[in-house]
């Protein structure tokens, strides 16, 4: 997942730019010959290398990139062995994208270097600023090297660019792009390998940008006010976009930018309309935007409302982005009154993720005049954007006193602020120490341990009691998991976070949901349903619960979809049913299991969720024939649910408490992304500051229970903490929470691995198909953090937030050691017929096991594709 994820977004699709270059040291003069002449411009720094290539080379926008021994005076190595790959790979593009068809970056993608010690780049800055800093990056074969495996940290004098970087998949070029302020007369791009594992870089661009390209300051949107110091940050490029116009390209643009359309980035486009105007009738102000700022292209086109003609056209033009929750953006918009007739006509609010940027922007005032360019910049907190996305949106002001309403936006630029320990990825300073936050010590853990010894005994017996009952009367337990359980039961007020994208979010009731088709997930008819499933065919159950059945389905464009019918006799009230669907279909990030739709027709209660193809967790751990995971594997799978889990507990003011986190409830998609599901028992969070817990009758899976909420009735987020540390310790030695058939004192695993801990044997309990390949220094980490979560007392046991930080440090510290003689990266024969063993084997555990409603399956191709940007 984390491999993934951080696969650049951007492709670098073609670099034309008509020209001349004439390149002395580092210094390029361009002349520029555009349809429309825009003032050129001239870098004072330009460094253009591609790595490891023996000629220099000559894109079709003019640039000539150095080759490799032209460059070797700014490379600096000890006595590395440097590694030139100039294969050619036969049919790879390596943008992979159909429109680069004219581009010649690809040139900039066919050679690497490769560094098998920390090496550096060297550079004599001319002029210290603002910089553009661009690395290419695409794994080519070679015969000895395999370069999807390598995984290093880049950084620069003070910032980590990139910190256990890896480009895992071998038919993706990753492209970075940074802006980044050089202070001083020298400039260090430093890479370095993994424990046991090499660098390697495609090629580099280093080039002054314009001093006045971004400011110190901008408008905080949260908190509301003014943002100084941006200055101090450095920025990585997530998201550049033309919004209503075709890709522009490095050649079209003044300072080689690339510009994407924005259409996928639209939640309702049919809400919107684009219009263009010949890029000629583009005035740039007198001070304000230049052409350096964005092009004229960028601001001939945009996206206005659709229905702008009519009188109330109540909603707003939006955008989503994802973004690495765990930072600060700036967030850049551009504005070109391009549709109005006459001045003063066009009114419309700005929002940032459902806050109020702007209110009333008045083009007309601000630019006195149309086709006139102006921009405006955003900093968002990342406390703001824990849903994990960037949301722009523009609407109608309600006091507009246009007789026609609009709203419009020609371009966005979304970047990530480098963080307090100076890093662009991570919790790492450039100087390799680590500025997370760390739990504090606890005098408290040794009584809390005391206790768990202490209660150990009792709780075991209440325990078994409780599952004794359980197995006695499996009806009863199940009716209390009606269809309508399952579902979030949250109410309107508890949920306004997550309601930036609609329009229904301050009001209580929603009447008009059903027909509003806002992003309330897809409505499926019946008939539809039918066809998916072969008329409910017995066939394709995947999973038996309560609620009623739940049956692997295909939509008619091969989407494989997993649907929930619920039991017509345990119907509830239509209104419920239809307020909790608007509440689940909000509820969206990478690591929950995401609902796709509903159909209410003709009184069916029918939910449509995403499809995860390798199943629940467990499976994957034991009492199946799946192919074990690797430590590695195991701790993505952790650090992935850690996150669901960190962004349901935080994602609100209020926070939704999960009330059943185990392995069964964590589903794993077809590259091992984990997500976590089922919210049949989730509560919201205590209301108000003072209140601390929720009260309530002790529901969970046993086991996982955490015994301060199964003493006081009392519920908090720390409970949900304390079933992680069963899962943690459930995947570090691969056995049930809970195995009646095993001696007393191991029957509770949470407590014989404490145990076996403080005797200091845990190791002879850890799964034997793994006990070897685990670094001491991860297992420590790992341990801890699982330690913790079961503290006996919930104010000691660490946030999510802090578990995920622990594991992540844990996967730092396994480095890259294990994947050479782990057993289990071997098995890509296996794996190929994953899906079928899945299946198979998902289907006769839940059909057995049918008091266990864990069958919601996973892996969302619509939502998968969505792009990561970093
Ligand atoms: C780029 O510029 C050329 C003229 O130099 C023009 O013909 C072309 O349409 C432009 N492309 C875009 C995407 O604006
Ligand atoms: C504008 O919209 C039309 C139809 O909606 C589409 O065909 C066209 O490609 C769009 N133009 C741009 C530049 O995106
Ligand atoms: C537009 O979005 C904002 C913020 O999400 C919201 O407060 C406002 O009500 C929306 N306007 C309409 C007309 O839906």
């Amino acid at each position: 997942m984390g491999g993934e994820a951080r696969w650049g977004w951007r492709k670098l699709d073609s670099i034309p730019f008509i020209g001349l270059c004439s390149l002395i040291l580092a210094s390029l003069c361009f002349d520029v010959a555009l349809g429309i002449k825009s003032s050129s411009y001239t870098p004072a720094d330009n460094y253009l290398i591609n790595c490891g290539a023996p000629d220099s080379t000559l894109l079709d926008d003019g640039r000539t990139f150095k080759s490799d021994p032209q460059s070797a005076s700014y490379l600096s190595t000890d006595e590395n062995i440097l590694t030139s790959i100039t294969s050619l790979p036969k049919n790879v593009s390596p943008s992979s994208s159909s429109s680069s068809s004219s581009s010649s970056s690809f040139l900039l993608y066919l050679t690497a270097r490769i560094f098998n010690h920390e090496s550096m780049y060297r550079f004599l800055v001319f002029r210290p600023g603002r910089h553009w800093l661009r690395l290419y990056f695409y794994p080519l074969p070679h015969s000895t090297y395999s370069l999807t495996s390598a995984t290093f940290t880049v950084t620069t004098d003070n910032i980590v660019l990139l910190h256990g970087f890896s480009v895992k998949d071998s038919t993706k070029s990753v492209f970075k792009e940074y802006l980044i302020n050089i202070t001083s007369d020298k400039f260090t791009l430093k890479f370095s390998p993994m424990k046991n594992s090499f660098a390697f870089i495609n090629a580099i661009e280093l080039v002054s940008a314009p001093d006045d390209l971004v400011t110190d300051s901008a408008s905080a949107v949260f908190p509301v006010g003014d943002f100084n110091g941006l200055d101090d940050h450095a920025f990585e490029v997530s998201y550049t976009l033309n919004v209503g116009g075709p890709i522009i390209t490095p050649k079209n643009d003044t300072l080689w930018r690339t510009w994407l359309p924005d259409g996928q980035f639209m939640i309702f486009p049919h809400g919107a309309k684009n219009v263009s105007v010949p890029p000629d009738i583009i005035k740039y102000p007198d001070g304000g935007a230049t052409p350096l700022t964005a092009p004229h292209w960028v601001y001939a086109t945009a996206d206005q409302m659709a229905e702008s003609g009519v009188s109330n056209p109540n909603f707003n033009l939006t955008w989503e982005m994802n973004v690495d929750p765990t930072f600060s953006y700036l967030i850049r918009l551009h504005f070109c009154d391009i549709v109005s007739k006459v001045l003063n006509e066009l009114y419309f609010n700005v929002y940032v993720n459902g806050m109020l940027g702007v209110s009333s922007l008045d083009l007309s005032t601000l630019t006195s005049g149309l086709g006139i360019p102006y921009y405006k910049d955003f900093v968002i907190n990342a406390s703001a954007i824990s849903n994990g996305s960037v949301i722009i949106q523009v609407g109608p002001s309600s006091t507009s006193r246009s007789s026609f309403p609009n709203a419009i936006l020609n371009g966005v630029e979304v970047m990530k602020m480098s963080n307090s320990a100076g890093s662009l990825d991570g919790l790492f300073s450039s100087d390799g120490t680590y500025r997370g936050r760390h739990s504090r010590p606890t005098l408290k853990m040794k009584i809390a341990v005391g206790f768990v010894i202490a209660l150990g005994v009792t709780a075991i017996a209440l325990l078994l009691l409780g599952v004794l009952r359980r197995l006695r009367s499996p009806k009863g337990y199940e009716k209390q998991k009606t269809f309508s359980s399952w579902l979030l039961p949250l109410n309107a007020s508890h949920c306004s976070f997550l309601s930036s994208k609609s329009k229904s979010s301050r009001s209580t009731t929603f009447p008009s949901f059903v027909s509003s088709g806002l992003n309330l997930g897809q409505f499926f008819t019946l008939n539809e349903l039918h066809e998916a499933t072969k008329s409910f065919d017995e066939q394709a159950v995947i999973g038996v619960g309560g609620f009623g059945k739940v049956y692997l389905g295909e939509s008619e464009d091969g989407t494989k979809l997993a649907i929930k019918r619920g039991n017509p006799s345990s119907s509830q009230g239509i209104n419920e049913f239809q307020t909790e669907i608007q509440m689940l279909s909000k509820l969206r990030h990478r690591h929950l299991v995401s609902l796709i739709g509903y159909c209410d027709e003709q009184s069916e209660m029918i939910l449509v969720y995403e499809y995860m193809a390798y199943g629940p967790l467990r499976d994957h751990l034991y009492g199946s024939s799946l192919p074990h995971l690797s430590w590695r594997q195991r701790l993505e799978i952790c650090i992935g649910a850690a996150r669901g889990l960190h962004y349901l507990h935080t994602g609100s003011a209020q926070g939704i408490i999960h009330r059943d986190v185990k392995t069964t409830n964590i589903l794993l998609d077809e590259n091992f992304g984990a997500k976590v599901s089922d919210f049949g028992l989730s509560k919201a969070g205590p209301a108000s500051l003072d209140q601390t817990h929720v009260s309530t009758a002790v529901k969970g899976s046993f086991g996982y229970l955490d015994p301060e909420y199964f003493r006081r009735q009392q519920l908090t987020e720390k409970s949900d903490v304390y079933s992680f540390g069963v899962v943690l310790f459930e995947v570090l030695c691969a056995r049930p929470a809970l195995d009646p058939a095993l001696p007393r004192e191991q029957v509770n695993l949470a407590e014989w691995a404490m145990k076996q801990h403080r005797k200091g044997l845990l190791e002879s309990i850890i799964d034997p198909n793994i006990v070897g390949t685990i670094t001491p220094e991860s297992l420590r980490k790992y341990v801890e953090a699982a330690e913790k979560c079961l503290a006996e007392y919930g104010v000691d046991r660490p946030s999510m937030g802090d578990v995920l930080w622990n594991l992540e440090y844990a996967l730092q510290l396994q480095g890259t050691s294990p994947t050479n003689f782990d057993p289990a990266d071997n098995t890509e024969a296996k794996v190929a017929n994953m899906d079928q063993l899945c299946r198979k084997d998902s289907e006769k555990q839940l059909i057995v096991d049918s008091s266990d409603d864990s069958g919601l399956a996973v892996g969302s191709p619509i939502f998968a594709e969505k792009f990561q940007g970093r």
